[in-house]
């Protein structure tokens, strides 16, 4: 059974980011896949410096997400855009998870494995110009990117108080995405 982790690149309480990725996580779970959704709220880590590295090695939230990574076929990411970019939380978090350890091939944690990338914004873009960089980041570090990709505008009225997207439509996209990464895997 394809194993899939979802996570998004906020860390903000009631991040809609964390809303679409759950959402698109039902999607590939009725497809028959195994999700592990995580909030990327519990992986606080410092920001990437050599010096750090070389001083105290990986920081503990970092290998945690890295031995997820490491534990999972395909990813469902959700990006927040900042100034049209995707977040520096999830370019900071990839930067450590990147970083090859005794024993392991470069880019383990990421090499020939999938992806379905996807933002949520409260503004009329909904995140897209983020994906752009961030499929070439992804496609950079060795991984397969699937064409399916959603960037929901105007979320903070698609999204309910418990953090659910309640639009039909949207929802059905979102399934979709998770549909079509768990269908890639098998
Ligand atoms: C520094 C900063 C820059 C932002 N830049 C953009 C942007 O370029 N495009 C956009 O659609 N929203 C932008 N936003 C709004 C975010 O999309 C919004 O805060 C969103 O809710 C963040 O994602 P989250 O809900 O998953 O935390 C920006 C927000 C911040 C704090």
């Amino acid at each position: 059974m394809a194993k899939i982790l979802a996570f998004s690149g906020s860390g903000r309480k009631g991040s809609y980011n964390h809303s679409i990725v759950k959402c698109a996580a039902e999607g590939a779970i009725a497809q028959g896949a195994e999700v592990t959704v995580i909030d990327m709220s519990e992986f606080d880590m410092p920001i990437f410096n050599e010096d750090l590295e070389a001083s105290e090695g990986m920081p503990e939230k970092a290998q945690a997400f890295k031995d997820l990574l490491m534990a999972h076929d395909g990813f469902l990411i959700a990006s927040p855009e900042y100034n049209s970019g995707y977040s520096a939380l999830l370019k900071n978090a990839i930067d450590w998870a990147s970083r090859m350890q005794e024993g392991e091939k470069p880019l383990q944690a990421f090499k020939n494995k999938a992806a379905v990338i996807m933002a949520a914004s409260p503004g009329g873009l909904g995140g897209i110009r983020g994906l752009v960089p961030l499929r070439m980041l992804l496609g950079n570090i060795s991984m397969i990117v699937l064409p399916n990709q959603l960037a929901v505008s105007g979320v903070s009225k698609l999204v309910n108080d418990e953090g659910d997207v309640t639009d039909e439509k949207t929802v059905k996209g979102l399934h979709g995405l998770g549909k079509a990464l768990a269908d890639f895997l098998k």
